[in-house]
């Protein structure tokens, strides 16, 4: 609608103008003005004055008096700029009616032409608690998933966990040592964490510990049964684990190829790098040189054989491009990973892949509890479930204040409560880091997820008041300032979802969607819907479209909205 409307001041400026002109070239001129007091749209007239040899104020007091098309309720020549003011009734009509039509298929694009997109996110460390990063990357490449669907790609979403790696050798030694059958099976992660801390513990007064565990991940890596049948047991465990997280967020995976997954598949990788002659030695492993980026060398092939993180990367990449022919293949993966993703993906072009530009690392910050990173190390932990269980309750707690005769208050309690922390986290942007607050995630004022499932839920209570009675038939149009702002605001959702999918940002439609709620609130505290003077269904169809933005945004971020709370 926004894009139509410029266009169609373009077209309505050429048509005034004697001249050849590039109506593309016209419509990349417009802007907003800079204060709302001076209208909708501005055209600035130097490049007019340059072709037409004129001083652009001439030009604009000229134009402002030949524009007459109704769409375009007043234009006005300010010094070289001509503003117009949209004809409220008319844009506000047709914009509800094209809301309405596509139902939450509005802001839609079609960039992607039905090309694959490869999401590789979460993608949690098996035996480690699920940490504030990990979920970081869960919600923010959730989120990303639907968006570039939105935008006309298809996500290929993909759980790269971290199954392989030294830290099993650590776990297997620690496991022998201290470790005991039942307590994993009771309380799998926990217990695995307390084996991993312990042994950490122990290795620094006694170092030959990490040299035994070098020796497990080495038998491992070789196909030893023992070291085998323990590594699958604490996948198997831990991946029950991880599900009731994912179940909890409603986030899904097309595919948990993790790390192990590539292991009889890196052979062909080492070789194909030797085969073009970009590994050398260095310091007893096999490395490629990056030298020539200022960067120093990525590392395939350990001394004793064991390969890397890398050159498992390397493969997945590789292997990924195989199967899915991605156009862009997006890592959401914290900031700290950097160097490594610059190395791989340079290893990549070296290698002579053309597709490797289209590897894009995702970087964001960390999740900071009283301004500390919060790390899983020394079991300085958040257990992830636990926090989310206890969102939940406190959501629980507030609607059992504000609603206590709502119907099904459990399922809506775990709506409210996972939308707090996941819309807490996407409406930073994502190179930030972020403060973990329970309680200011939860509240149902300010800038949080409830506060945005309120508006929409009030908005539907007053639809189902009007009898829903928002049809399209005879809309009159609505001219008053604050269902102008409404409109105006609905209006930019296209452009929202093209800018948070061009930088790769959700926090772009996390803080439209407080700008609407906001608007809306004061519309709704200004106006009285449902009087019935004539007007009562074109004020319901503006609700609606409401509705259904609230909706398919929260959508986006991954948060539900119910219709009532
Ligand atoms: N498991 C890794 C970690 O927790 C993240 C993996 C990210 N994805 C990748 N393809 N490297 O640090």
């Amino acid at each position: 609608m926004k894009m139509e409307l410029i266009k169609a001041y373009a077209e309505e400026i050429a048509l005034n103008i004697d001249g050849n002109l590039d109506l593309n070239e016209l419509k990349q001129l417009i802007e907003k003005p800079k204060y709302e007091e001076q209208g909708d749209l501005a055209f600035p007239c130097f490049l007019l004055a340059k072709i037409l040899k004129k001083s652009p104020n001439e030009i604009a007091k000229d134009l402002s008096k030949k524009i007459t098309n109704p769409l375009f309720g007043k234009v006005v020549a300010e010094g070289p700029y001509l503003n117009c003011f949209l004809n409220r009734k008319i844009v506000g009509k047709e914009m509800i009616k094209s809301i309405l039509k596509a139902g939450e298929n509005y802001g839609s694009l079609e960039i992607g032409n039905g090309k694959n997109v490869v999401i590789d996110f979460s993608s949690p460390n098996i035996a480690k608690p699920f940490s504030m990063g990990h979920l970081r990357s869960t919600v923010i490449g959730n989120s990303l998933s639907n968006i570039v669907e939105k935008c006309g790609y298809i996500p290929i979403r993909i759980n790269h966990l971290g199954d392989w790696g030294t830290q099993f050798g650590k776990l297997i030694v620690a496991y022998k040592r201290w470790g005991n059958e039942k307590s994993v099976k009771q309380n799998t992660i926990k217990e695995l964490l307390n084996l991993y801390v312990k042994f950490h513990e122990e290795a620094e007064h006694n170092p030959s510990l990490e040299n035994d565990a070098r020796l497990w991940f080495k038998k491992l890596e070789d196909g030893d049964e023992e070291a085998y049948k323990l590594w699958k047991w604490f996948r198997d465990e831990s991946l029950k684990e991880f599900s009731k997280i994912y179940e909890l967020l409603d986030v899904f995976f097309d595919s948990y190829q993790g790390e192990a997954f590539y292991n009889d598949k890196m052979k062909e990788t080492i070789d194909t790098l030797n085969g073009i002659g970009l590994l050398s030695h260095s310091e007893g492993a096999e490395v490629v040189d990056l030298k020539e980026f200022d960067l120093p060398p990525c590392l395939i092939k350990k001394s004793d054989g064991a390969t890397l993180y890398a050159t498992r990367d390397l493969t997945a990449a590789i292997y990924r491009q195989k199967q899915y022919q991605f156009e862009k293949a997006l890592y959401i993966v914290g900031h700290e990973q950097s160097l490594h993703f610059k190395q791989v993906f340079l290893v990549l072009e070296k290698m002579g892949y053309d597709w490797a530009k289209g590897l894009v690392h995702v970087p964001f910050g960390f999740i900071l509890k009283d301004g500390k990173k919060m790390s899983t190390r020394k079991g300085k932990v958040v257990l992830l479930e636990e926090v989310i269980k206890e969102a939940i309750d406190l959501a629980q707690k507030n609607i059992e204040i504000k609603n206590p005769n709502l119907e099904n208050k459990k399922g809506i309690a775990k709506i409210v409560g996972v939308g707090a922390i996941i819309f807490h986290d996407l409406k930073n942007e994502r190179q930030n880091n972020v403060e973990f607050s329970l309680k200011e995630m939860l509240t149902f004022e300010g800038a949080t997820g409830p506060y945005v499932q309120y508006t929409h839920a009030r908005a539907c209570s007053i639809l189902r008041k009007g009898n829903d009675k928002a049809n399209t038939s005879n809309l009159m149009g609505l001219d008053d300032p604050h269902s102008w702002t409404v409109i105006k605001s609905l209006m930019e959702f296209p452009n929202v979802v093209e800018k948070s999918f061009k930088q790769l940002e959700p926090s772009q439609i996390a803080k439209y969607l407080i700008n609407l709620s906001q608007d809306f609130n004061k519309y709704y505290s200004h106006v009285k819907i449902l009087i019935p003077d004539g007007q009562q269904q074109c004020r319901l169809a503006l609700v609606k479209s409401v509705t259904l933005v609230l909706k398919e945004g929260l959508r986006l971020l991954g948060l539900k909205a119910p219709d009532k709370m």
